[in-house]
This record gives structure tokens, C-alpha cells and sequence, in this order.
């Protein structure tokens, strides 16, 4: 894959009395993970040259010559003409080499007039940055489009809870769909106010103490779409906190739904059987001809672990290491970019598991119908109807569980005597339980309709947060397209400002 180019590779090292060899070049090289950041570095370069002749830093003609070549440059990466080489310790002096080849050393040796990699990498990367935080939001807006959908049809679909992994209480499946809508929502509001800190320009801050050349970095910043300047140069090209943060967010947002994964790939066990997710999304055993797994939901867990190794991977690189730029930080791209990708196919598919699974409420029902979820309902009703504390409530219901159990009965049979006679029992006390008391808890509509407080899994209630949650991202959405669209506008500045110095 590395050949030697015919273009000027060694633009700098002028210092050094010998090349790099051929293994410590690849060793040292970043040219790889530079690529993805191609375009960005030329607009980067575009902008920050453009603006040198505004401030009267470069003359017309000279500007003219360098567009053009960026101009050319781009076209043959885009039509896949380049061959970039580890010769080049990266993607900036390739271009700059490039740029010298086409129209000499007398033009072309300006652009990089008033800057230096340093903060050439970070505008670049921040640019990469700022677009793949808006696919992962809009991903993830639509991934809670499709659970409050889901959810919507099964407002009245009771299930059971657990905590400790043991049946809890009656819920529905529509609320703990719910319950993830809003981790997700929480998962975007992180990313745009990650995105807001993401937003400051570091160009022109240069390798650390900033330039003699009068330069404008308001300028470029409307040419490359940032709303502010990363003003102090030393923490222009030094700080990644910007770069911890974003994988702490897709981090998080990895947790949550790996967790909600490893709800489903349980209850699509043959024990469970609540969903079944659809065979697109399935996979099989190459011995055991009758397996269905859910793998790509296990995958969602598994590949959690990658971006969490992300964080660890820049929180290392940055721990101990000294102000100001080291070769270490070119080390942050590769993890980002892992970071980046492994989230943004992990929530798509996610959002296409879940818009095809099947929901098998008769399974559902089945374990709810019973269980004995319902002994929170026996032991609420007693505490509300009697003159009875609801430790006095509990104690009784424990009591009447115990016995049904060792009956091999259900409260679904339980009779008013039954509960007036542990009430005598245990605490002398003379209660009147309505004949209809088993009917009133183990219903599970009933007990569904007879939660009272606010954010319970009561069907009315959870109707109006699906459309109160549907409402909200409508607005989230709006957010997401007027940061999209003030990055066309800069993209549209600079193409004019590019077509009126190439003219
Ligand atoms: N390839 C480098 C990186 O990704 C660019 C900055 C290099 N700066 C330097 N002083 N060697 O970080």
C-alpha cells in the first residue's frame, strides 16, 4: 500500500540530516486515520488562506493558484487518483506537497503562512466531529421515534417487573419502553451540549503561542461553520477534553442501550418468549439446527465495550502528559473515529431490531397471571381501605402469601376470610375485606387502572408521555436542522468566497 510518490514528500525536514526508514515511517505515519478528515483539511486550508488575503497577508494571484490546486486536489481524491504514502507523516504536508507540485515552491510555499498542524489537526478533527455528533443525535431521534411508537400500541400490554431478577410488579410494556425513550432523550441532550463545547475554533492558534501575521480567526470560523474561537492558544491545540467528553457521552448512551439489549435478548429466550426478534436480525448455529439468536442485540453489548475502550484509550493518552502538542495526541483520531462509528451503526441497528421485533403479549400475561406481583396491590388496599399502618398491611399479606404458596395457590383464589383471619391473628384486629378483594388486586387491568402516582405505568398516563415524548423530539429535531443548517451556510460562504477569489 506505501509507494514512494513522485510529489515533494519532505517538506520540513530540513533540520534532520536523514529520512525516516521504511518501517519507523509506518510506525510514525498517520495518513490512515487522516484520511477521513481529506475534505476537511482542505476547506480548512481554503478558509485559513482566503482569509490571509482579506487580511492582506496574501496577494490575490498567489491565493488564485493555491484554490486552484486545492481545487484540483479535491477532485482527485475524489475521483481516487491519490496514492498517499507513509512517507508522509500525514495528511497535511501531502496536500501542501501537492499543492508546491502544481504551481511551485513561489505559490504554493504560502499556504501554510500564520499556522501549523497543530491547530490544522484540531479544526480538522473538530470539523469530522461536529458531523458525526449530528448523524449519532439524529440516530438516536429516530431510534426514540420507533420505541415511542412501539410503545403506543402497548399502553394496556401488562408485564411483569422485576428488581433482583425476580418477578416485582405489575408494569406494562409500553412504560418500559418508555423508561429508554427517556435515558435516549437524556443521550441526545448530552450530545448537542457536547456538541456546544465541541463548536470553538482552534485555528490560528498555531503550534501553541499564536502568530505575528494579523490574522482573523472570526473569519475563518464563519468560513468552517464555528460559532466561537477556542480563544488561548495553548489550550487551542493542547486540551482533549472536548475529545474525553464525546466518548464519555457515546459511552453512556452505549450503557444505555446495552442494557435494554440484554432485556431483550432474555425475554427472547424460551423461558421468557416475550419478543421475538425478527430473523433479519437473527443469526443461526452452524451444529444446532434449530437456534435463532439474537445476536446482533448481544452484539449491541458486546460492542459497548469498544466505545467504553475508547474513553480509557484518550483519558490514558492525555493522564501525565505535559501542556502543549505531543506526537501521543495523534493517538486521539483513531479512537474518536472508532468511537464515532461503532455508535452510529450500533444505534441504527438497534433502532431496526426494535421496528421489527414481534411482541408476544399472550407470553407476557401468561407470567403475570398468577404471580404474586400483586401482593403490593393487597398490601396497599388493606393499608388504604382498613385501620390498618402498612407495616401491619404487609405483615398480613406476607402471611397470606406464605400460606397460598404452601397451598400451591394463587392469590387470584384468595377469599376475604382468608385475610380477615390473619388479621385476627397476627394483630387482634377485627377488619372487613370486600368479597370481591381477589378480583380488586390480581386483576391486572384493574391494578393497572388503580395506580395512582405520577410517572406509574397507569395506561392513560403512559398515552399522554408517548405523545408529551414524541412532542419534545419534535423539537430536539428542529434543533438538530438548525445546526445542520448553519453548517451549510458556512459551507455556502466559503464556496462563494472561493468562486469570487478563483474568478
Ligand atoms: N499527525 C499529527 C496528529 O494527528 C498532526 C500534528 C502534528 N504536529 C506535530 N508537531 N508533529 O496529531
Amino acid at each position: 500500500m506505501w509507494q514512494r510518490c513522485n510529489t515533494v514528500s519532505n517538506l520540513f525536514r530540513t533540520r534532520l540530516a536523514k529520512e525516516f526508514d521504511d518501517r519507523t515511517a509506518r510506525f510514525h505515519t498517520s495518513v490512515v486515520e487522516d484520511l477521513r478528515m481529506f475534505n476537511e483539511d482542505v476547506d480548512g486550508t481554503m478558509a485559513h488562506d482566503i482569509m490571509l488575503h482579506e487580511q492582506g497577508i496574501m496577494d490575490a494571484e498567489t491565493l488564485k493558484k493555491i484554490l486552484g490546486a486545492l481545487q484540483e486536489i479535491k477532485e482527485e481524491w475524489k475521483n481516487g487518483e491519490l496514492e498517499i504514502g507513509a512517507e508522509y507523516e500525514d495528511i497535511h504536508p501531502f496536500i501542501e506537497a501537492r499543492v508546491i507540485e502544481k504551481i511551485g515552491l513561489e505559490a504554493g510555499g504560502a499556504m501554510h503562512t500564520g499556522r501549523s498542524r497543530n491547530d490544522q489537526v484540531m479544526v480538522d478533527m473538530k470539523m469530522v466531529t461536529k458531523k458525526e455528533m449530528l448523524a449519532i443525535a439524529e440516530n438516536v431521534l429516530n431510534l426514540v421515534k420507533t420505541m415511542c411508537e412501539l410503545a403506543d400500541k402497548h399502553t394496556e400490554t401488562a408485564m411483569v417487573y422485576y428488581t433482583h431478577g425476580q418477578p416485582a410488579m405489575i408494569g406494562t410494556f409500553g412504560h418500559y419502553l418508555l423508561a429508554y425513550v427517556d435515558q435516549y432523550m437524556r443521550d441526545y441532550q448530552r450530545i448537542k451540549q457536547c456538541y456546544d463545547r465541541v463548536n470553538y475554533n482552534p485555528l490560528g492558534a498555531t503550534a501553541i503561542g499564536g502568530t505575528n501575521f494579523r490574522i482573523s480567526r472570526l473569519r475563518t470560523s464563519e468560513l468552517l461553520g464555528f460559532d466561537y474561537i477556542q480563544e488561548n492558544s495553548v489550550d487551542a491545540v493542547s486540551s482533549r477534553d472536548w475529545a474525553m467528553e464525546i466518548t464519555s457521552v457515546l459511552s453512556i448512551l452505549m450503557a444505555n442501550m446495552s442494557r435494554m439489549a440484554a432485556d431483550f435478548v432474555m425475554w427472547s429466550g424460551a423461558e421468557f418468549q416475550y419478543i421475538t426478534v425478527a430473523d433479519e436480525y437473527s443469526s443461526s448455529s452452524s451444529i444446532m439446527p434449530q437456534k435463532v439468536n439474537p445476536s446482533t442485540l448481544e452484539l449491541i453489548r458486546g460492542k459497548s465495550a469498544e466505545v467504553f475502550g475508547t474513553l480509557q484509550e484518550i483519558m490514558t493518552m492525555v493522564k501525565g502528559l505535559p501542556t502543549g502538542y505531543y506526537q501521543d495526541l495523534q493517538q486521539t483520531k483513531i479512537a474518536l473515529w472508532r468511537a464515532f462509528d461503532t455508535t452510529r451503526t450500533s444505534v441504527e441497528v438497534l433502532n431496526g431490531a426494535i421496528s421489527t421485533l414481534t411482541v408476544n403479549e399472550d407470553k407476557m400475561m401468561a407470567q403475570v397471571k398468577g404471580s404474586f406481583i400483586f401482593a403490593v396491590q393487597l398490601a396497599e388496599t388493606l393499608a388504604e381501605d382498613e385501620a390498618l399502618t402498612f407495616r401491619e398491611a404487609y405483615k398480613i399479606t406476607a402471611e397470606v402469601v406464605k400460606k397460598l404458596v404452601s397451598e400451591d395457590r394463587t392469590l387470584e383464589d384468595l377469599t376475604a376470610e382468608e385475610v380477615q383471619k390473619v388479621a385476627k391473628d397476627l394483630f387482634g384486629k377485627d377488619i372487613k375485606v370486600s368479597s370481591s378483594i381477589a378480583e380488586k388486586v390480581s386483576n391486572p387491568k384493574k391494578a393497572l387502572n388503580n395506580l395512582r402516582s405520577p410517572g406509574s405505568p397507569h395506561p392513560a398516563e403512559i398515552g399522554m408521555a408517548v405523545e408529551n415524548r414524541l412532542e419534545l423530539r419534535e423539537r430536539y429535531w428542529k434543533e438538530l436542522d438548525f445546526l445542520k443548517i448553519k453548517l451549510v451556510i458556512a459551507a455556502d460562504n466559503l464556496k462563494n468566497a472561493i468562486a469570487k477569489y478563483t474568478a
